[in-house]
């Protein structure tokens, strides 16, 4: 049943990616230090819907927290409206102290149109509104599947990259928290890209300084 629902819903997100893949909206930035191998982006605001897990597996919160998300997008709100779909879906991973416990919260970017009113999501999806100020952000992209046993070796590459580039001067606020973008619907299996997000601050002055 589970994995029946699941596949379900797997396909259902082909359809409505395939068909649009030139029309999806993402998140608007402008690159504020480009390096070989990360850069930095400037993030505008933006309003996000966001489902929060506890668990200990990044890919099963993931698939968790987006089969709520798209519960919400497929007309699950107090309004019945259909949403379109979006990119990246983001994975936020916060590591608890105790071992691998981590708490995840999934994260769908709402289209312009629903980026001032979105629609209420039904209560038993449990959906927060999340509305993210403008922010700066180190990026470090990666192709194949983002997974379990590949996320922390991606996130330690873009903080080695970080330390080099800026002799440890960036203000990296916290590196136990992370998060993982991840643009591709599942079927695709060569030419995926995946990146590693790390908040390094606010804006000052309206800019990123690395
Ligand atoms: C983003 O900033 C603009 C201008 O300050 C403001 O009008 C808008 O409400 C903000 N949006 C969010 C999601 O915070
Ligand atoms: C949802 O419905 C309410 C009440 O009918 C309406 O005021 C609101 O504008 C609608 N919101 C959206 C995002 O359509
Ligand atoms: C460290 O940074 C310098 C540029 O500042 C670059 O040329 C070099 O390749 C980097 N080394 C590593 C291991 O990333
Ligand atoms: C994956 O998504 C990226 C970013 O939207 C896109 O450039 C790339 O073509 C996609 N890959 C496939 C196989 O569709």
């Amino acid at each position: 049943m589970k994995r029946s629902s699941s596949m379900l819903i797997l396909f259902l997100f082909l359809l409505i990616i395939i068909p649009c893949d030139h029309a999806i909206e993402s998140p608007q930035y402008t690159v504020a230090l480009l390096a070989t191998d990360f850069e930095i982006r400037h993030y505008r605001n933006s309003t996000w819907m966001s489902a929060a897990l506890q668990g200990t597996s990044f890919e099963k919160s993931t698939q968790e927290g987006f089969h709520r998300l798209y519960r919400f997008i497929r007309g699950e709100n107090l309004n019945s409206s259909e949403i379109d779909m979006t990119s990246p879906i983001v994975t936020g991973i916060a590591q608890s102290s105790q071992g691998s416990f981590r708490s995840y919260w999934v994260s769908f970017y709402l289209p312009a149109k629903f980026q001032g009113v979105p629609p209420q999501p039904d209560p038993e999806l449990n959906l927060k509104l999340d509305e993210q100020k403008a922010h700066c952000v180190a990026v470090r992209k990666f192709a194949g599947f983002a997974r379990d046993d590949n996320i922390d070796g991606e996130m330690e590459a873009l903080v080695a990259s970080l330390d080099n580039y800026t002799s440890g001067r960036i203000a990296m606020d916290d590196k136990n928290e992370f998060a993982v973008a991840q643009y591709n619907a599942s079927h695709h299996l060569s030419g995926r890209l995946n990146e590693i997000w790390l908040d390094v601050g606010t804006p000052v002055a309206d800019k990123c300084q690395p």
